[in-house]
């Protein structure tokens, strides 16, 4: 009898591994589009390894440039390369988000980043939509005093010490440090912000912000390992194995860094304490909006702001809410930190390596005079096309990006996929198309300038930096206008130069830090030209 069972089970688990081959083989919605890896009708494992090796951006580059603009990178998925009929269609609002987004939870739930479907997330996004627009942005007075406050106060007279001191400074650290003090100044107000730029110790937490990029590869792929490893951690055995140091003693610890396996990594562990940082930050806003304090200027944030129109919305239970507005900030802080100061950081980093380049935005810089409102700072041609081209070059979130072809099916590039069929599309390709930026690998701003009317509208098309469609970037706007804040306040009173001969390179993942986190340079006052 046992045996009869068993026979069942294999043949019914083959026939369905069978029926799974095949489906995926021959597939008609796939049989005409090229695999980029000879595995990739059958296994998720080339890609998941070139994610967790550090290579996918770099190898669907290199699979698009030899097998054309739609390729196979797993059994039901799809990497798309191309604007037209490709990228316009899989971001349209038809597609929702994937899966694997939920490795992106706070406190255990989706926010506007992670969630899937497309009504919720655009009922929320129009709460928040208002404080990010570009008119908003460039007429804020509360954004212009932050700015003033953390570049001219703060930043700037740091920077007088650098330069006084001759020390090497890590840039990529220290500009998160300023945007974090700005983006929390400009959710919770001045007085409720972090300052970070002027207390090296509190600046352990941007540590902990970072370690998740470390174990991304596990958060994404696995979605729901985090929480797990939590639990294990906060059990006696977790206690057990950090007390007896036992990946030490079995000569593991080097294996599981290379593997960015989270599980003794401490990166569960980092993002509680990132959760809890947040709701003390949302806890100090609330406190300050007590009707006793009605008045004080902090009432007109984006946090008090959100709360009122989430409150009208009734959408979520009062016990709640103060959750929800945790996560939804969380969301906002770690998407505004990390990608402003990785592209400050590398544009810092391009500078100092063309003197020719900061001579130049200088002798723009010098045109503003005193008057430094948002929109003269935009309006100037050299310092919007060094940012675009730091953008293009490292863009600081490379993607995936996947979406889901909707129930009706469709057609990318002339395929047609059925409902189901992931599909993606990496900004480091996008970027890198030959046809469209010439000398894809150099760093060359006048390209922005230079061109023709023509080809300047095809490049802002193939510019993806901010994702496009429904889920594009809200914080664009508030993103250009705080970088090029900054640009303006540091290389209108210093230069920057290369500290040593170490190349600096961008890691292959979804977010584009610098390797080991790290670009270090050297500030010295401005030589007078
Ligand atoms: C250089 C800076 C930035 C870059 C390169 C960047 C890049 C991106 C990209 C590519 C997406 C689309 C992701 C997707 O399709 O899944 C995105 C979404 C998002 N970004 Fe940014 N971002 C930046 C700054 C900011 C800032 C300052 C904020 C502050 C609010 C922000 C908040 C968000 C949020 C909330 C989303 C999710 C939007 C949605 O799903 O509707 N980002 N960002």
């Amino acid at each position: 009898m046992p045996h009869y069972f068993a026979t069942i089970i294999l043949v019914v688990a083959s026939g369905l591994w069978i029926a799974r081959y095949l489906r995926n083989t021959v597939s008609p919605s796939f049989s005409a589009i090229p695999n980029a890896h000879f595995t990739a009708p059958y296994s998720r494992f080339w890609l998941r390894w070139i994610k967790l090796t550090g290579r996918e951006h770099h190898a669907r580059n290199a699979a698009h440039k030899r097998l054309g603009s739609v390729i196979r990178i797993a059994p039901q998925e799809l990497s798309v390369n191309c604007i037209k009929d490709g990228v316009q269609t899989i971001y349209s609002s038809a597609f929702e988000k994937t899966i694997w987004y939920s490795g992106f939870k706070n406190y255990g739930q989706s926010f506007m980043f992670s969630m899937a479907a497309n009504k919720p997330h655009s009922e929320r996004k129009r709460m928040l939509a208002h404080v990010y627009s570009k008119t908003h942005i460039q007429n804020s007075m509360t954004l212009n005093s932050i700015l003033d406050t953390m570049l001219l106060k703060r930043f700037i007279p740091q920077m007088r010490e650098w330069a006084k001191e001759g020390c090497v400074v890590n840039v990529n650290l220290e500009n998160k440090a300023l945007f974090m003090d700005v983006i929390t100044a400009y959710l919770f107000g001045l007085e409720n912000g972090t300052n970070f730029i002027q207390n090296p110790e509190e600046k352990v937490l941007l540590r902990k912000f970072e370690s998740f990029t470390y174990g991304l590869f596990w958060a994404s792929e696995f979605p729901g390992l985090l929480v797990s490893i939590n639990r294990l951690r906060e059990s006696i055995l977790g206690d057990l194995v950090r007390y007896y140091r036992v990946t030490e003693r079995l000569g593991l610890t080097n294996l599981i860094h290379q593997l960015r396996i989270p599980v003794l990594a401490d990166t569960a562990r980092c993002y509680k304490s990132v959760e809890t940082f947040v709701l003390d930050l949302c806890q100090r806003a609330k406190d300050r909006m007590s009707p006793s304090a009605m008045g004080h200027s902090s009432h007109l944030t984006v946090y008090s702001s959100f709360r009122e129109r989430l409150e009208e919305s009734q959408t979520v239970p009062s016990d709640l809410l103060d959750v929800t507005i945790a996560g939804e900030l969380l969301d906002e802080i770690q998407a505004a930190h990390e990608p402003t100061g990785i592209t400050l950081a590398f544009l810092m980093w391009e500078l100092s390596r063309h003197p020719e380049a900061c001579a130049r935005l200088q002798r723009e810089l010098d045109t503003l005079g005193t008057v430094r409102s948002a929109q003269a700072i935009d309006n100037l041609p050299f310092t919007d096309a060094l940012l675009k081209e730091t953008m293009r070059l490292y863009p600081a979130g490379l993607g995936p990006f996947p979406r889901c072809v909707p129930e009706k099916g469709a057609v990318v590039d002339g395929f047609d996929l059925a409902p189901g069929t992931i599909v993606s599309s990496s900004a480091y390709a996008l970027h890198r198309h030959p046809g469209v930026f010439p000398e894809p690998e150099n760093w060359t701003p006048s390209r922005w300038i230079d061109a023709t009317a023509e080809r300047k509208n095809e490049m802002a098309k193939w510019f993806w930096a901010f994702g496009s469609g429904s889920r594009m970037c809200i914080g664009s706007h508030l993103a250009s206008r705080i970088i090029k804040a900054a640009l303006v306040a540091i290389y209108s009173e210093y230069d920057t130069f290369t500290a040593n001969s170490n190349k600096v390179q961008q890691i292959d993942s979804l977010i584009g830090t610098p390797v080991d986190n790290e670009i270090m340079l050297r500030v010295a006052k401005r030589a007078q030209t």
